[in-house]
């Protein structure tokens, strides 16, 4: 997840960067030294083991896992301070709450959910490779043979198609209908008058 590729006392955490994995180092990533020591074993100056301690062929997809790890932690705060924001809202500035660029705020923030959650999917399945059991049995040797896979990979792929396709008809037609019914432009739509 770290791109950590040699064992080193005080091993920062490291934010962002392009993995080079040919010349095994993180290119412009913002580096905050000791906290990996920290995260990894309670103390900032304790050694982190780097890949280089593991032979070549144990290790997964370098790049691809820590680019997946950056995306889920950079939604994740993303999500954290839009939630404080709305926790501003409530107690403070309660005028936020009509404002345009406060709810686009949260539209913005509707697909960040499943993308961090797809990216820690990425993170756990890739990061694991090339072990299906760790230390015990390799991904290719636990793989059934399943001549004709890919036609049932074809049918799922045109079921969820046409299922998101009929979620997104009924969603824009049930909007339309309570665009119908009630002016959404007023605003004070959805506050109970006292
Ligand atoms: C806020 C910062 C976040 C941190 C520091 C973080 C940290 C982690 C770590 C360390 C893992 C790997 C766990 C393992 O090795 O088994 C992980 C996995 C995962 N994360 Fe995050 N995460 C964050 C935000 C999020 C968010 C916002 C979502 C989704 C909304 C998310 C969804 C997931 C999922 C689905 C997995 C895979 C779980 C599994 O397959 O076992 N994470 N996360």
């Amino acid at each position: 997840m770290e791109a950590h590729f040699n064992t080193e006392a005080r091993a920062p955490f490291i934010l962002g960067g392009i993995v080079n994995e040919e010349k095994q180092k993180i290119d412009y990533a913002i580096k905050i030294p000791g906290v990996l020591s920290f995260l990894a074993h309670g103390d900032m100056d304790k050694p982190v083991k780097g890949l280089n301690e593991f032979p070549k062929e144990n290790w997964p997809p370098v790049a691809i896992t820590h680019y997946a790890f950056q995306i889920m932690i950079t939604l994740g705060m993303i999500l954290c301070g839009i939630s404080l924001l709305y926790l501003i809202a409530m107690w403070k500035k309660k005028h936020w709450m009509q404002a345009n660029w406060f709810l686009r705020l949260f539209v913005f923030a509707i697909p960040l959910g499943y993308i961090a959650l797809e990216a820690g999917w990425v993170v756990t399945e890739v990061g694991r490779q090339p072990w299906i059991i760790y230390g015990i049995m390799r991904t290719k040797d636990a793989v059934t043979p399943m001549p004709g896979i890919v036609y049932s990979f074809y049918i799922f792929t045109a079921v969820f198609v046409s299922l998101s396709a009929i979620v997104i008809f009924l969603l824009h037609r049930q909007l339309k209908m309570v665009g119908r019914l009630y002016d959404v432009t007023d605003p004070n739509f959805g506050i109970k008058s006292k």
